[in-house]
C-alpha cells in the first residue's frame, strides 16, 4: 500500500478527491499525514473526518525557509511516506524536501503548463483570452511549476468566462486527474526520462479537440 503525505494550505478539495478515491477503492494507497502551513485550513477538517493525522507546522517558527522544509521532510519520513502530494499548497517547495523525495513530490496546477504558472492560473488564462485551458499534474522540481508533466486535461474557455467560472470547470477535472496520476504512480507505471514522463500502457486518444467546434 503506497503511503502518501499531503501538503495543503486551504480548502483541500483535491485532498478530498484523493481521500474519496482511496475510500472507493480506485486508489490503493493510504494518507499517513496531512501537513499544513495554515491553522485555519479547511483541509484539517477533511483530515479529521477521514481519520487522518493533521499536523500544522508554522513557517514562522524557523530561522530559514530551508529549515521549514527540513522539518516537513523529517515528519514525512517518520511516517514512512513514499509519495508527497501538494494539494493547494501555496508555497514554493525548497531543496531539502525535494532531495528527501526525489521525483516523489507531485503537484496539481490549474492551467496547461507551461502556460500560466504561479498564482491564479485560471485568472491568467481568462485574462489572456485563450480558448482552451485546463490542469496539469506534474512532478515538482525547484522551479515554479516547471517539473515533468504527468497528466493534463483540457477544458474549453468562453470569452465571457470569469476567473470563478473557469476555476470551477477546471476544478472538476483536477479532482479526476490527480487521483489518476497517483494511481499510475502506485501501479509503478510512471518512468521519468529527462523532462518526459513515460506512462506504461498509454494509448494516444483518437480525434482532435477544437474550440469553438468547426462548422460543417
Ligand atoms: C486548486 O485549483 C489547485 O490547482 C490550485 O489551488 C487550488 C487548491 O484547491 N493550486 C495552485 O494554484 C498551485 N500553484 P483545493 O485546496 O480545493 O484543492
Amino acid at each position: 500500500m503506497l503511503k502518501l503525505g499531503v501538503l495543503a494550505s486551504g480548502r483541500g478539495s483535491n485532498f478530498q478527491a484523493i481521500l474519496d478515491a482511496i475510500r472507493d477503492g480506485r486508489l490503493k494507497a493510504q494518507v499517513q499525514v496531512l501537513i499544513t502551513d495554515n491553522p485555519q485550513a479547511y483541509a484539517i477538517q477533511r483530515a479529521r473526518a477521514a481519520g487522518v493525522e493533521a499536523l500544522f507546522i508554522d513557517p514562522k517558527g524557523f530561522s530559514s525557509r530551508d529549515d521549514f522544509y527540513v522539518r516537513i521532510a523529517e515528519e514525512l519520513r517518520a511516517r514512512g511516506v513514499e509519495l508527497v502530494l501538494l494539494a493547494g499548497f501555496m508555497r514554493i517547495v525548497r531543496r531539502p524536501l525535494l532531495e528527501a523525495f526525489p521525483m516523489r513530490v507531485m503537484n496539481i496546477h490549474p492551467a496547461l503548463l507551461p502556460s500560466f504558472p504561479g498564482l491564479h492560473g485560471q485568472a491568467q488564462a481568462a485574462q489572456y483570452g485563450v480558448k482552451i485551458s485546463g490542469c496539469t499534474v506534474h512532478f515538482v522540481d525547484e522551479g515554479v511549476d516547471t517539473g515533468p508533466v504527468i497528466i493534463q486535461a483540457a477544458v474549453p474557455v468562453a470569452p465571457q468566462d470569469t476567473e470563478e467560472s473557469l476555476a470551477e470547470r477546471i476544478l472538476a477535472l483536477e479532482h479526476k486527474i490527480y487521483p489518476e496520476a497517483v494511481r499510475l504512480f502506485a501501479e509503478g507505471r510512471l518512468r521519468v526520462e529527462g523532462r518526459r514522463v513515460l506512462i506504461e500502457g498509454y494509448q494516444l486518444p483518437q480525434g482532435v479537440l477544437v474550440n469553438p467546434p468547426l462548422t460543417a
